[in-house]
């Protein structure tokens, strides 16, 4: 089993990087930042001649990564009480991995959700939609760990975490075994 870490967050050391690297220190995994990437926003071909691939920007060599590990665990900050552009740009794209019949089935997703305000209640959507999304594609949504913090180093600092945060380092690290 492989575990591939996505930051959603434009912040490379921020709260999500450093929950995503709590999470998984000491398991074997590989982490990627969105930001690194050129992504374009999705086009919508399905009523054109032309394909539903678009070959122009960063987008293939981040599907490579994901085909190539069995777990996927999703980060974001809470952005407007949404994920960020960065990682429903990503996510809006899957479509073109789809329409190719890419092997989505059966992978397992974690989501890591970092939000300034109350986003225990507030950001419930980014569950919603990450976990829909994953029924549609027939991956396994296995739960979110959300933290409460703002400045970049707040989960750097925190000395608890939720419950989900060790539920899913437990099972993500006998999956490795
Ligand atoms: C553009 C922008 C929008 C934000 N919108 C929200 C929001 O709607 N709700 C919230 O709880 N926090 C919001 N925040 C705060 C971030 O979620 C918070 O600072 C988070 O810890 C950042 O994570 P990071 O360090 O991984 O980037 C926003 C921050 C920015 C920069």
């Amino acid at each position: 089993m492989t575990t591939l870490f996505i930051n959603g967050s434009p912040r490379k050391h921020g709260n999500t990087a450093t929950l995503g690297t709590r999470l998984l220190r000491d398991l074997d995994h590989t982490t990627i930042h969105l930001t690194d990437y050129r992504l374009n926003f999705e086009q919508d071909q399905r009523e054109t001649n032309r394909p539903q691939v678009d070959r122009s920007d960063d987008f293939e060599s981040l599907m490579a990564l994901v085909r190539a590990n069995d777990t996927l665990v999703l980060g974001t900050p809470v952005y407007w009480y949404g994920m960020t552009g960065q990682l429903k740009v990503f996510m809006d794209r899957w479509f073109d991995s789809y329409t190719a019949n890419f092997p989505f089935a059966n992978k397992r997703i974690y989501l890591l959700v970092v939000g300034a305000d109350q986003p225990e209640t507030k950001a419930t959507g980014i569950t919603q939609s990450v976990r829909d999304s994953c029924e549609w594609l027939q991956m396994d949504f296995r739960g979110t760990v959300t933290v409460t913090a703002d400045a970049a180093d707040d989960v750097a600092n925190l000395s608890q975490l939720p419950a989900t945060f060790a539920r899913i380092r437990n099972e993500i690290g006998r999956q490795l075994e």
